[in-house]
């Protein structure tokens, strides 16, 4: 008989999203005609923008016709699009090889598979609080998983120090869910840090987009040294609304070697073995985004989140609870009042005024009493859920 991976015993019950998602349907199962105000995933709520939808048709026209039609694409992405990407980051000063720009279909798909390419007996150091998948998606490998906490007196930004010591380390930066941002020098000492222990960095930049300090690093690779530890995660689900529609990109330098293996070169054997690359049509839509049109029109969809930011921080403002995030990010974090716990304030929102935000114990042990709101939502629930909370919290 098959052995399952034994390891999957030792995940938690169910994922939180999940479990968030199934007791929002009992909620709605039991209060038919409710209005939700989703605040809880960080689901975008605007359509793709014009000149993506275009290149969409277009793509779709091409695979219509014998001279334009495309079969298998190349398993490490579109050339035309990884030269794209790395004319992208030139823009901002980070020189990056189109060799080591490759394609994904999403940087959470992206974020579990990466790991095949560190032995199971390395250990990763997770940030926390933390998106739940990194460590998930260790544990169901049977990885060791070091759990470095931070919280308000260090701003959310740990230092390196002995005791984050590991073979992986994971920076999510905006940091989801806390929404701080590692300035230069922060993020510098963890990239020294790295290089001095071996470590490889898994730097998680899906909501690099949401900066607006210009002073803060938007990419690892703007920090000297990071090319020999870091590797790059990037997406544009949030930056682009591609949440349903699937399309990343993953930096992984040349300079980037362990044990007399370069991870560039292993990555190509494992997407050309793994996968057969990214649709077209999804690869044509995404190179849209990267063009000046596409610029300015994700920008204007950024700052409709941003406005949502600004609306649901006014009200906490005016409620006297204290937050961080909102600002270079599009989660605000927020302490539960009163000293209540993270699920007491779910439930609470649930079945008071219908507001379903994130329980901050979901992003590991030191997100307990904290709250995430989420700034993807129409701007009417927003607004909407402003209202109600300040009514509810205000009493
Ligand atoms: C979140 O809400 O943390 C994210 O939307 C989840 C994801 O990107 O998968």
């Amino acid at each position: 008989m098959i052995t399952p991976n034994t390891h999957y015993a030792d995940l938690k019950d169910s994922y939180l999203f999940y479990n968030i998602a199934q007791k929002t349907q009992a909620y709605v199962a039991a209060h038919p005609g409710t209005r939700l105000l989703r605040m809880g995933i960080g689901d975008v709520s605007l359509p793709l923008c014009e000149v993506v939808i275009k290149a969409l048709h277009e793509a779709v026209d091409d695979q219509a016709a014998k001279d334009t039609f495309h079969g298998y694409m190349p398993e490490c992405g579109w050339p035309f699009l990884r030269e794209t990407i790395a004319g992208h980051y030139a823009k901002r000063g980070v020189a990056v090889g189109a060799d080591e720009v490759f394609v994904s279909s999403g940087a959470s798909d992206e974020l579990g598979d990466i790991l095949d390419l560190f032995d199971r007996g390395s250990s990763a150091l997770v940030v926390e609080p933390a998106y739940p998948a990194y460590v998930d998606a260790n544990v169901m490998a049977g990885r060791k998983t070091v759990h470095l906490p931070s919280g308000e007196d260090n701003g959310f930004l740990p230092e390196p120090g002995a005791d984050a010591k590991a073979d992986l380390i994971y920076i999510c930066s905006p940091n989801n869910p806390t929404g701080a941002v590692f300035d230069r020098e922060k993020l510098r000492r963890w990239v020294d840090f790295a290089n001095e222990n071996g470590s490889v960095i898994l730097f998680d930049a899906a909501y690099e987009a949401f900066i607006e300090d210009p002073a803060l690093p938007r990419s690892i690779f703007e920090i000297d040294g990071a090319r020999t530890c870091a590797i790059e995660i990037c997406s544009l689900s949030k930056t682009a609304g591609f949440t349903g529609t699937r399309l990343g990109y993953t930096v992984i330098p040349r300079e980037l070697v362990r044990g007399g293996m370069r991870f560039n070169d292993m990555w190509v054997r494992n997407r050309t073995t793994k996968t057969n690359g990214v649709s077209y049509i999804i690869q044509k839509g995404g190179a849209a985004v990267f063009t000046d049109e596409g610029q300015a029109q994700i920008a204007e969809n950024i700052r409709y989140y941003k406005e949502n930011a600004r609306i649901l921080m006014r009200a906490l403002d005016g409620l006297g609870i204290w937050y961080c995030g909102g600002k270079n990010a599009p989660y605000i974090w927020l302490k539960c009042p009163g000293g209540m716990g993270s699920w007491e304030l779910f439930d609470l929102l649930l079945s008071e005024v219908q507001v379903v935000g994130t329980p901050g114990e979901g992003f590991g042990a030191c997100g307990a009493g904290y709250f995430r709101l989420s700034t993807f939502g129409d701007r009417d629930e927003t607004v909407e859920a402003a209202a109600r909370l300040t009514k509810l919290l205000g009493k």
